[in-house]
């Protein structure tokens, strides 16, 4: 246990605002870095980090990391589109791109056909570029591309919109009917609240996934959206799961689906890039939230406390691999009507947006 723990242990229930005074007060007595070392609070999350890129790198090495395949087609990607375009590319982690295209193709197939047709037509777009490399690891990913590449990748998978098409850059093309599509985006982000009451209802699983493909479509970092999302609408767990972190106080007990959103480090080979799940988890969670909303359901976001208490606890109710973090929680459910909500008025745009 950490000193500041320790100290607290021994001094008893009754001293809460000693116990208070000690966690303000010692990093001023201490300095900032000797109480990151004695009190321990950010531990867990190095460990965390650490477990991730270890995951990272080893997948690197023996092609077994998605995160690597989703983060190097998107660097392709970008190297594709690059203004001028360069003969060579990516030749540095073109070979390791290829072997694990071919390494997970089997389990794609299954489990995500669009992300394997994603990085094949990428692949062939790639060895189309760079025809005039005189690179030879290029020479060689191409040669080794063209006798195993990745079989069958074109089975009707489609874009995000379900149009048949190659999964490649392409031409976007300007909105239609922009002034309306901005109107319905405000109107539902304009309408949309924290609502913690539910009716004794179910929430339909197929909706909880039409509103996350909403949320996928958000950016994120070099596009790897190393997340997963937990739904936990189980009778028993559910309730058990949304009494954890602390924001549910008094409402817990009637929330019918519990989004647990987990970010997973091992997307990040680097420890600079340990914000990068909260980032896009944020991301994802604004676009998931106001589909639901469109959808006719209410959320409430709920705050994950950084506590080891509460990472145990969540841990005894839900598997959670070393590298794997809760973001947040999202309540879920068919709002009870007319009930009161907080009018959480928001702060001014001049009071936010500040021009240089
Ligand atoms: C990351 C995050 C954590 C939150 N945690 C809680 C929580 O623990 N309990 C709660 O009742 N509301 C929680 N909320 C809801 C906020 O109180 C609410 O979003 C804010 O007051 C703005 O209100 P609105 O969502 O109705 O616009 C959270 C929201 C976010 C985005």
């Amino acid at each position: 246990m950490s000193i500041t723990g320790n100290l607290r242990q021994r001094l008893g229930p009754r001293k809460r605002a000693v116990q208070t005074m000690l966690s303000n007060k010692v990093p001023q007595f201490i300095g900032a870095a000797n109480f990151f070392h004695l009190n321990g609070a950010f531990r867990e999350e190095q460990a965390a980090v650490a477990a991730g890129k270890k995951k990272h790198l080893e997948g690197e090495l023996d092609h077994s990391n998605r995160m690597f395949l989703r983060r190097s087609v998107h660097r392709i990607e970008k190297g594709l589109i690059s203004q001028p375009r360069r003969d060579t590319f990516a030749a540095d982690y073109i070979g390791r791109t290829v072997e694990t295209a071919v390494s997970f193709q089997e389990i794609l197939k299954q489990d995500d056909p669009g992300e394997l047709k994603w990085a094949s037509d990428v692949l062939n777009r790639y060895f189309e570029a760079t025809q005039n490399s005189t690179d030879r690891r290029i020479g060689a990913a191409r040669e080794r591309w063209l006798s195993v590449g990745v079989k069958d990748s074109d089975n009707g998978v489609g874009d995000i919109s379900g149009n048949a098409c190659e999964l490649a850059p392409f031409e976007q093309p300007q909105l239609s009917d922009a002034a309306d599509r901005y109107q319905s985006l405000t109107a539902i982000a304009y309408h949309r609240r924290s609502v913690r009451w539910f009716e004794d209802k179910p929430v339909e699983r197929e909706l909880v996934e039409e509103a996350a493909a909403v949320g996928l479509t958000a950016p994120s970092a070099c596009n790897r959206q190393s997340f997963r999302l937990l739904v936990v609408d189980d009778e028993d767990l559910r309730k058990r799961v949304a009494e954890v972190p602390m924001g549910t106080a008094g409402f817990s007990h009637q929330i019918p689906a519990m989004a647990v959103l987990i970010g997973q480090h091992r997307g990040y080979e680097h420890e600079r890039d340990r914000h990068a799940i909260y980032v896009d988890g944020g991301l994802f969670t604004t676009g998931f939230i106001l589909a639901l909303e469109g959808l006719g359901l209410n959320t409430c976001c709920i705050n994950w406390p950084e506590l080891k208490s509460k990472n145990e606890r969540i841990r005894d109710l839900i598997d959670l691999d070393s590298d794997e973090r809760v973001i947040m929680m999202i309540a879920i459910g068919y709002g009870v009507p007319n009930q009161l909500v907080p009018r959480s008025h928001k702060r001014s745009v001049s009071a936010v947006v500040q021009w240089a």
